[in-house]
Formats: structure tokens, C-alpha cells, sequence
């Protein structure tokens, strides 16, 4: 494999540009390729089987434009196939799931939140993560509608803000003071659920603990690239143009495919 190959990272659909927003803070010489599945979005409704195959068609596709490395920026896809993944592909597999340790020892009142998709919260992967954590109350919500509405270009809106306050109310009356966002599309949401929730309650999410084990691995394997000028940034969709436009950087090249 070569150093100056790209990094390639994938979401059902633009929340994982929150991802490569921090790997190319961290690595901005790298070049990368971004693809969102817009077409079948969101996975987080989806039976594990189906983000199983989703997942292995993200990965064929970013294989054949010679990625070195594979960021799954999605916990659905994460928590629901990276054992699968490992074991399909050779290729260095990153995935990203909730913040939760971070927030056992941020927590003061031992209360967090946890919001994110049906199949983040179901899946056996997050499960296992939170039967560590006997001493910390984890009180979870899934997230319904958020990705269709924010893929939907309704960030923005009144329906919105009404469905993030009956979802972050409830966890705020119960105690919380950290509140874990386990969907890489809610990053975007955060000045919204700001408004919402007294101050004090500390958001978190898992970008840049994501971006730095990228660099760690690709360093490790002698695979970081040894370009000294900035890197050219791919971002692909198999839906909606206009959308990606808005979420990818201005200087990004944003074209649809089919993958
Ligand atoms: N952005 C994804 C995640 O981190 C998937 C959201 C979805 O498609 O439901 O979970």
C-alpha cells in the first residue's frame, strides 16, 4: 500500500463529514475520499444484516479508489458490522462508537445521556459497552427522525428544535450533566441542543478521539503520507448533490456516484 494513497471514510450520509472535519484538522495533508450513502439512508432503522451488506458495499467501492485506510464514520455501522468488516477485509478498519467512557469519568452526578439511532442502542456491540459501567446510571434516547430531517435539509426548523427538546428534556429532569451525541450527523445539531439544556451539561461526541486513532494506526504502519502541501478532499454521494454541498468544505470536490 502506498503512504500517499487516500483515507477513506464513510456515513449513510453527511453526518460523517463531522468525522473528516476532524481527520483532516489532524492529518490536512492527507488526501481523502468521503462518501455518503444517502441513497439508503438513515441505518439506524435498519436490521443489522442490512447495514452488514450497506457497509460492504461502502468499503468495495472506497477499495477500488485505492484507499489505504477505512474510517467508518457511523456508530450504526460500527456497532452494528465492524466484526464483520475486520473479518471480510485486510484493509485497517476505524470505527467510531459512543463516547461513553469518556463521559463514566467526566460525570459528576454519575447520571449521562445517550442519544443516538435505534441501531446504535439495540445492537450487542453497545450492550456490551455499557454493562461495564454498573456504577453509572446511562440513560438513553433514540434519536427518531433527527438524520431524515437533517438529510432532509431541515435543520433548522421548528420541528426540530421540538423533537431535540422531547428527546434532551427528559434526560436533563433525570440528572445528567454529560450528554453523549452517538450519531456522527448529531455534531450539527449541538448549537440547537445548547439552547435546549441549561449550561453546565457538557456535549461530547467522539471525532477527534476517532482522528487521532487514525493518525496512530496509519503511523504505525508507516502509511502517513509524506506530501508536504495540503491534501485533496473527495466527497461523494449517491443521492443528493445539494445537500453534501452545504455540509462538505468549500474548497472539497463534491460529485455524485453510483456506489
Ligand atoms: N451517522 C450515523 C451514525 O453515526 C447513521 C445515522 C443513520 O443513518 O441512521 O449512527
Amino acid at each position: 500500500m502506498n503512504k500517499n494513497n487516500p483515507i477513506g471514510l464513510f456515513d449513510s450520509g453527511i453526518g460523517g463529514t463531522t468525522i473528516w472535519q476532524e481527520v483532516s484538522l489532524l492529518m490536512p495533508n492527507e488526501d481523502t475520499i468521503f462518501i455518503g450513502d444517502q441513497r439508503n439512508a438513515p441505518y439506524g432503522i435498519r436490521p443489522k444484516q442490512e447495514i452488514v451488506d450497506l457497509s460492504f458495499k461502502n468499503i468495495d467501492y472506497l477499495l477500488s479508489l485505492d484507499c489505504k485506510i477505512i474510517v467508518v464514520a457511523c456508530n450504526t455501522a460500527t456497532t452494528n458490522a465492524v466484526k464483520e468488516m475486520r473479518e471480510k477485509y485486510q484493509v485497517p478498519i476505524i470505527g467510531i462508537e459512543p463516547a461513553i467512557k469518556p463521559a463514566t469519568i467526566l460525570t459528576k452526578t454519575s447520571k449521562i445521556g445517550i442519544l443516538a439511532t435505534k441501531g446504535t442502542i439495540t445492537s450487542d456491540f453497545y450492550s456490551a459497552k455499557v454493562k461495564q459501567y454498573p456504577h453509572i446510571e446511562i440513560i438513553e434516547q433514540i434519536g427518531y427522525n433527527l438524520v431524515n430531517l437533517i438529510e432532509s435539509g431541515k435543520i433548522h426548523s421548528d420541528e426540530m428544535k421540538e423533537l431535540l427538546a422531547s428527546y434532551v428534556t427528559p434526560m436533563v429532569e433525570k440528572g445528567i450533566d454529560t450528554l453523549v451525541l452517538g450519531c456522527t450527523h448529531y455534531p450539527y445539531l449541538k448549537p440547537i441542543i445548547e439552547t435546549i439544556i441549561p449550561e453546565g451539561i457538557q456535549i461530547i461526541d467522539s471525532g477527534k478521539a476517532v482522528a487521532k486513532q487514525t493518525k496512530k494506526v496509519l503511523s504505525e504502519l508507516d502509511l502517513l503520507t509524506d506530501r508536504t502541501t495540503k491534501g485533496t478532499n473527495y466527497f461523494f454521494t449517491n443521492h443528493d448533490l445539494n445537500i453534501l454541498k452545504e455540509f462538505a468544505p468549500f474548497d472539497g470536490i463534491i460529485e455524485h456516484r453510483e456506489f
